[in-house]
């Protein structure tokens, strides 16, 4: 399986804003960086896709690999915790830090399904 590269994300919002995914610039899939509202019950990957921020997401979203894989810089405390399978999948992503996520997994705006877990 080939190791994703990190891709850098930073949460912001206030209780009654609409959750935001600020995409630091500098990585190839988004050079120029972006800010987005985070659609609730979307998951981070589904809502960059849909911002043609074309993240990699090789398993289809089934938590089975860790192309999806990014570092939240802030808002990583809003989300959901991870569970049981994604933490296992976060062991072998390559640049692991503490507030990895697997991108299919992690719901930005609140209030997640869990989708292919
Ligand atoms: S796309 Fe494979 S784990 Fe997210």
């Amino acid at each position: 399986m080939r190791a994703s590269a990190a891709r850098l994300l930073e949460g912001r919002s206030a209780p009654s804003e609409v959750p935001k995914l600020k995409v630091l610039p500098g990585h190839a899939i988004c050079p120029q960086g972006a800010e987005i509202d985070a659609e609730p019950g979307k998951s981070i990957c589904d809502t960059l896709l849909e911002h043609h921020i074309d993240i990699e997401h090789a398993c289809e979203k089934q938590a089975a690999c860790t192309t999806c894989h990014v570092i939240l810089r802030q808002g990583y405390d809003s989300l959901e915790p991870a569970e049981e399978k994604e933490e296992d999948m976060l062991d072998k992503a390559w640049g692991l830090e503490a507030t990895s996520r697997l991108s299919c997994q992690a719901d930005k705006g609140g209030g997640a399904k869990r989708r292919g877990v």
